[in-house]
C-alpha cells in the first residue's frame, strides 16, 4: 500500500490546478478533477467525490474566476466560490483531511496605504470578491484542518492571464495603454504550488498539531509590488525576441479611463510576513518569477 498522501485537486485544468499536479506528482497519489469530473456548483457531487476518493489532502484550485462576468452571474459565482468551499470543508472534516483553499486580494477594497495583513477588515468591491469572501467564511465556519491562502494577480505559462494577453497584444501593436494606479504582486502558479507543497508537507508531518495550530488564513504572493503598467513594461523589456525584435511602448492610464463591469482595488499588495513567520516560506520576487515563466513560454514558442 502506498504511504504517500492521497491528494485530491479540484479545478485541475486551471493555472494553479495544473501547477499543483506537476508539483505534487512525485510526492503524492494524485486525483486531479477538472470541472467535468467534479463540478463545484453541485454540492451532492462534491460530497460523493470526496467520499469516493477519501483523500488525505484536498487542494481546492477550482473557482469561478471571470471577475467581470461574475457581476452578471452572481448565483453561479456564489455557488462555486461561496458555497462549495463550505461543503468541501465539511467533507474534509468528516474525512479527517487537510483542506487547502485559495482566496484573493479582491476581498479588500484597496484603500489601505500599506500592504494588507490577514486581520485587516474586508470590504469586497465586486461580486467575485464577495463570493470569495463568502467561501472563506463558509470554510472557517465548518472548522477542521484548513489553510486559506490569499493570493493575487496569478499567471502561468498557459491559461488566461495578463502576461499571455500582453504578449499577444505586443505582437499586434506598437503601443498600448495600461492602468497605472492599481498596484499588486503578480504571482506565478508555479510559486504558489511550490509553497503549498512545502507547507502541506510540514503540516502533515506535524499531524496538524494537537490544537489545530496551523489552521488559518495566510497571504501568499510573490515578493515586491508593481502596477499593471509597470508589469507590462517589464514583460516587454524581457521579450523583444518574442515580439519580432520590437519593444512596444506602454502608456500609463488611470482606472477611470479603462471602465470594467467589476470594480477592482487600487492597492492589492498583501503582506507575506505571517506566512514567513509561521512556515519560514517565501515566494520568489515577482521579477524572477516572471523571468522563469517567460523562459518557459519562450521555450514553447
Ligand atoms: N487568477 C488570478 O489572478 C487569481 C488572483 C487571486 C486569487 N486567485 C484564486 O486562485 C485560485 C486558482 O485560480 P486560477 O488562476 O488557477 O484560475 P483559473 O486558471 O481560472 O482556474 C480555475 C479553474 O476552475 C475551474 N472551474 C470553474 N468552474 C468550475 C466548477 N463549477 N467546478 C469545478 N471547476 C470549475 C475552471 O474550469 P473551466 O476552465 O472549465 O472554467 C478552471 O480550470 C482560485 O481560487 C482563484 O480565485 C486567482
Amino acid at each position: 500500500m502506498s504511504t504517500w498522501p492521497r491528494v485530491l485537486v479540484t479545478g485541475a485544468d486551471g493555472q494553479v490546478g495544473r501547477a499543483l499536479l506537476s508539483e505534487y506528482g512525485s510526492v503524492a497519489e494524485l486525483v486531479g478533477c477538472n470541472r467535468q469530473a467534479l463540478d463545484l456548483s453541485n454540492p451532492d457531487q462534491i460530497r460523493s467525490k470526496v467520499r469516493e476518493v477519501a483523500p488525505d489532502v484536498i487542494l481546492n484550485a477550482g473557482a469561478y474566476t471571470a471577475v467581470d462576468r461574475a457581476e452578471s452571474e452572481r448565483d453561479l459565482a456564489m455557488a462555486i466560490n461561496g458555497q462549495a468551499p463550505g461543503v468541501l470543508a465539511e467533507e474534509a472534516k468528516r474525512a479527517g483531511a487537510l483542506l487547502v483553499h485559495y482566496s484573493t486580494d479582491y476581498v479588500f477594497d484597496g484603500s489601505k496605504a500599506g500592504p494588507w495583513v490577514e486581520d485587516d477588515g474586508t470590504n469586497p468591491l465586486s461580486v467575485y470578491g464577495a463570493s470569495k469572501l463568502a467561501g472563506e467564511d463558509a470554510l472557517r465556519a465548518a472548522g477542521g484542518r484548513y489553510l486559506i491562502f490569499r493570493t493575487s494577480w496569478v499567471y502561468a505559462p498557459e491559461g488566461k492571464n495578463f502576461v499571455l494577453t500582453m504578449l499577444r497584444l505586443g505582437r499586434e501593436r506598437d503601443s498600448l495603454n495600461v492602468v497605472d494606479d492599481q498596484v499588486g504582486a503578480p504571482t506565478t502558479a508555479g510559486e504558489l504550488a511550490r509553497a503549498t507543497r512545502e507547507i502541506t508537507t510540514r503540516v502533515l508531518a506535524d499531524d496538524f498539531g494537537p490544537e489545530n495550530k496551523w489552521a488559518g488564513t495566510y497571504h501568499m504572493t510573490c515578493g515586491g509590488a508593481v502596477s499593471w503598467c509597470g508589469f507590462a513594461r517589464a514583460i516587454f523589456e524581457r521579450t523583444p525576441e518574442m515580439l519580432g525584435g520590437k519593444t512596444p511602448s506602454v502608456n500609463p492610464i488611470k482606472t477611470s479611463e479603462y471602465p470594467t463591469p467589476a470594480k477592482r482595488p487600487l492597492n492589492s499588495v498583501l503582506s507575506n510576513e505571517k506566512l514567513q513567520q509561521r512556515f519560514g516560506v517565501e515566494l520568489a520576487s515577482w521579477e524572477s518569477a516572471l523571468d522563469e515563466v517567460l523562459a518557459l513560454v519562450g521555450s514553447r514558442s
